[in-house]
């Protein structure tokens, strides 16, 4: 079936850490050849969870100070996840299963290995000179130490600036020393930029994951930031006022998204850095999506969630089309932060049951994030064994968590390496392996991934569901999250009981006169069966209905 000229407004989208995900040679770092082996779990089979498109964090050549995060080349693939052909094969093998491909494109900065920052600092002249923010120092401090252009912090610790010896001058970085923030004043880098975003359009690309985007302009006269008294020196301290969200952005964002609007059915998500709802709302645009965050961080509450959904709800009004993420690789795991710490796992594995359901019938684009099917929980490594760049230079000032923990890999199946490699996987594999791992889940009907494969389905066969409009239900019971989505001629409830206990709810009034059907409960009711009032909600259930 052809997919929709909107596919990003109506699709669910699932995230691949390439790192994590299937290794087929046995380095135990995933590949591109490992996803395609894999393709079958994602979309084009009778067992698949049939998702309309992945998004791929990076595949470019990398030297890894932030895992992928520092791009040496923008149009190359990295050799340890493959060559180019194999791009192109896994591009057309999720064609062939109507899966589009979505890339991340990494534009605030580069590595300080790509040939463009190795040729800018080298002087201050010559075609690169202005490729990135360089500044003299203005002077010394009375203990002889250069001072910096302004007082801009690193988000992963320490100042944002850092003295190139090559240059004599100061380079910034919003991130680490080794990821230079490139000058999107200059025309040239934006020039070179769209070319890049061309060639993989041209190698049939369907979208692009915009990282950091909000933070491609800093103020032109680089003008400290306010600080925040009794903040410590991390990059909490400061109000961002000149460091991002420049509006200068606008016109460059519109620019860019004109080269991906030349091929039709072609979209960009933007991830807000450090931003509201609000500002989210005012950078999206039909196909080009805004994550926002608005619902990570939450506690296991339907107040809390019902909440966060009113505000954002305020921000975007019933235009702006939002996104719905649960889980990324910089988040922790959801299923591990929705654990009750004093129940055991089943416990966390029907929160993440009611999490799932919420996510992919709330209105907006759903993000998955590989793993979340079977409901992984975060790896135990501590920040001192972490790989991850922010957990090693985490400090008192920069406190940071261990991104490692939610970049595990994939457990596909029981025994040594659960199917992820046949070498010495790069992280651990989880230790409840045994019974948390694809191919166990696939086999029970009762498993947080055969929920999965149902809620999509649904969400599938319903317009109300992935076009809908949404407004909050009122059932009776502050436990239970409860909304109804409607489009033309259907409409949806669904009720979701964050208890673990029974609650009676009331129903809404069907819009078209009624009944209500269940359409999918994760306990006892079958799909097709009518609801009648009184209606007792089994603890922790999720009921989806339609009229
Ligand atoms: C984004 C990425 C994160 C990365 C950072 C710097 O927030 O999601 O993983 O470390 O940008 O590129």
């Amino acid at each position: 079936m052809a997919a929709a000229a909107d596919w990003w407004r109506t699709g669910v989208v699932y995230q691949i850490y390439p790192r994590s995900f299937a290794d087929s040679n046995g380095d135990g770092v995933g590949d591109l050849a490992g996803i395609v082996a894999h393709l079958d779990h994602l979309g084009g089979a009778s067992e698949s969870l049939g998702v309309d498109a992945i998004w791929l964090s990076p595949i470019y050549p990398s030297p890894d100070f932030d895992f992928g995060y520092d791009v040496a080349d923008y149009t190359g693939v990295d050799p340890r996840f493959g060559t180019l052909a194999d791009f192109e094969r896994l591009v057309a093998a999720c064609h062939a299963r109507g899966i589009k491909v979505i890339l991340d494109l990494v534009l605030n900065h580069s590595s300080h290995r790509h040939p463009w920052f190795r040729a800018s600092r080298t002087g201050r002249d010559g075609p690169f000179a202005d490729w990135y923010i360089w500044r003299d120092s203005p002077g010394q401090t009375p203990t002889a130490r250069r001072r910096r252009p302004n007082n801009w912090r690193g988000f992963f610790g320490g100042p944002a600036w850092t003295w190139d010896e090559t240059r004599g001058q100061f380079y910034l970085h919003t991130f680490l020393p080794q990821q230079p923030d490139l000058n999107w004043r200059n025309p040239a880098v934006r020039a070179a930029i769209k070319d890049v975003v061309r060639t993989w359009l041209a190698r049939g690309v369907d979208g692009f994951r915009l990282d950091v985007f909000n933070t491609f302009f800093k103020d032109a006269a680089l003008r400290s930031n306010p600080v925040r008294p009794g903040a410590g020196g991390g990059w909490g301290s400061q109000v961002h006022l000149f460091d991002r969200n420049r509006p200068e952005l606008v016109g460059a964002l519109a620019e860019l998204r004109a080269v991906v609007d030349e091929r039709p059915g072609r979209m960009t998500v933007g991830e807000l850095f450090d931003g509201t709802a609000a500002e989210a709302a005012s950078y999206a645009a039909p196909g080009h999506l805004i994550f926002d965050f608005a619902l990570l961080g939450l506690p296991w509450s339907a107040a809390a969630f019902a909440e966060a959904i009113r505000k954002r709800d305020a921000s975007f009004g019933p235009e702006v089309w939002p996104t719905n993420v649960l889980s990324n690789h910089d988040q922790p795991r959801h299923a591990g932060r929705y654990d009750d710490p004093g129940a055991d796992a089943s416990v966390g594995d029907a929160r993440a049951k009611i999490a799932a359901a919420f996510l992919l019938t709330q209105r907006g684009t759903p993000f998955l994030y590989y793993g979340e099917e079977i409901a992984l929980r975060a790896l135990a490594i501590p920040n001192s064994e972490a790989f991850d760049p922010q957990a090693r230079r985490s400090s008192a000032d920069a406190p940071a968590w261990n991104r490692d923990q939610a970049r595990g890999p994939m457990p596909w199946q029981s025994g040594r390496d659960g199917g992820f490699t046949n070498g010495q996987p790069w992280l651990p594999l989880p230790p409840d392996l045994e019974f948390r791992n694809v191919a166990r889940q696939a086999r029970d009907p009762e498993s947080v991934l055969s929920l999965y494969r149902q809620l999509l389905r649904v969400r599938r066969e319903s317009q109300a569901l992935q076009r809908g409009s949404q407004e909050a239900a009122n059932v009776g019971d502050a436990d239970v999250l409860a909304y109804r989505r409607r489009d033309a001629d259907r409409s949806v409830f669904v009720a979701l009981n964050f208890a673990s206990r029974p609650a009676a709810i009331r129903l809404p009034e069907p819009a078209r006169g009624g009944p209500w059907r269940i359409s999918l409960t994760t306990h006892r009711r079958k799909p097709g069966d009518l609801l009648a009032e009184p209606v007792i909600l089994a603890p922790l259930e999720a009921l989806i209905a339609y009229d």
